[in-house]
């Protein structure tokens, strides 16, 4: 009994222990991604047979187990190794950043440490779109590209590879959304200069597509 009380009690202090970097994450309103499913999921080509777009959600707020997988999918590190992505991109350039506006407020995704960074505690949802559904959905992605990575080139290279880029990393949320059953949207309906304004982004940050994600919309059984 007292061996057990013992036990008990190291077990508390080191659960203690782990608690600052719980708290100053929370303090900081960052969240640090859990660790990617990787053996989850539909079959590939199950998941291209339900891949789709939808623009009926639910409000209902995604798990962060879900939440890690869906950015890990789209543009995490899938090789530590070399720090390479599951999106390629044109010279390894990884020029694309992926910013996520949720009702807590605007977030940045930092694929080398898998977390989200709180920028702006201000629901930006309805600034990401010209639809309707945009300020409920629990999470629209906005797709960035950083010109200012490439080493060379005119600014219409460096647009058309980031389109490029963009295009992988939706393709990857398009597909994780199919294999998890959710529903999602890319959209170039966006008022770009107002939306970056939103985001002090600076003039060779450009925003290059949005897209929303959550659970599709319960239907109301006849
Ligand atoms: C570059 C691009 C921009 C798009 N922009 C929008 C948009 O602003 N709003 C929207 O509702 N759908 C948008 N879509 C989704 C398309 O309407 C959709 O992919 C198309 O109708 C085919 O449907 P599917 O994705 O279900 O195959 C866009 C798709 C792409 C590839």
């Amino acid at each position: 009994m007292i061996k057990n009380i013992v036990a008990l009690g190291f077990l508390a202090s080191f659960v203690f222990l782990l608690q600052p970097s719980l708290s100053s994450a929370q303090q900081t309103g960052d969240i640090t991604l859990l660790k990617p499913q990787t053996e989850s999921g539909k079959l590939l080509m199950q998941a291209l047979l339900l891949r789709q777009s939808s623009r009926e959600f639910s409000p209902e707020k995604l798990p962060l187990q879900v939440l890690s997988n869906l950015f890990w999918a789209a543009n995490g590190v899938n090789r530590p190794d070399s720090g390479k992505h599951t999106a390629p991109t044109a010279s390894n350039v990884q020029n694309i950043d992926i910013y996520a506006a949720a009702p807590e407020g605007l977030y940045f995704y930092d694929p080398a440490g898998h977390m989200l960074k709180l920028i702006l505690k201000e629901d930006v949802r309805q600034d990401t779109g010209k639809q309707d559904f945009v300020k409920e959905v629990p999470l629209n992605l906005i797709y960035v590209a950083d010109l200012s990575k490439f080493k060379r080139g005119t600014d219409e290279d460096k647009l058309f590879y980031s389109a490029a880029h963009v295009g992988f990393i939706s393709q990857n949320v398009y597909l994780y959304c199919a294999s998890e059953g959710l529903a999602t949207v890319v959209r170039g309906m966006v008022d770009k200069e107002a939306l970056a304004k939103r985001m002090n982004l600076r003039p060779d940050q450009r925003i290059i597509l949005a897209q929303s994600v959550g659970y599709p919309k319960k239907t109301e059984p006849k």
